[in-house]
């Protein structure tokens, strides 16, 4: 039994709202392709999750805190971007930095459906976006 908020041995949580309330995947995925959601991740890390071309949760999370100073920014559908109001650092829909300041690519948590419920743990293999170990572990 995990309480609201907890996570599981292996690091896993179930995705929430803002209230803590389960997001249903299938809620999420009523919206267009390429819709980023907002949603309540690990320890409470606000974290986009995206529908793919295939019409299903990209297993890939993006966790919504610029690697500058730790700002929150939107997605900007228009370029295909995420983009920090605060110090004007750019992001690649993978997460990739762009433009600076930004030193660091975002980091990634992986995304899980089952029966409707979004599981979502901590990324642990080697950054797709680097190839190397994440700089986040
Ligand atoms: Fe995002 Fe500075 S905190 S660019």
């Amino acid at each position: 039994f995990v309480t609201p908020g907890e996570s599981n041995e292996d690091g896993s949580i179930i995705a929430r709202d803002r209230l803590g309330y389960p997001i249903p995947a299938s809620q999420i995925l009523a919206q267009p392709k390429g819709t980023r959601a907002l949603v309540a991740g690990i320890a409470g890390e606000p974290t986009y999750l995206a529908i793919a071309e295939d019409g299903k949760l990209d297993t890939m999370g993006i966790v919504d805190n610029c690697t500058h100073l730790g700002c929150t920014f939107p997605w900007n559908p228009n370029d295909n971007q995420f983009q920090c109001p605060c110090h004007g650092s750019r992001y690649a829909a993978d997460g990739s930095v762009v433009r600076g300041p930004a030193p660091l690519p975002l980091k990634l948590v992986q995304v899980k459906v089952q029966e409707d419920v979004i599981w979502i743990f901590p990324w642990t293999k080697n950054d797709p976006r680097t190839g190397e170990k994440p700089w986040w572990i």
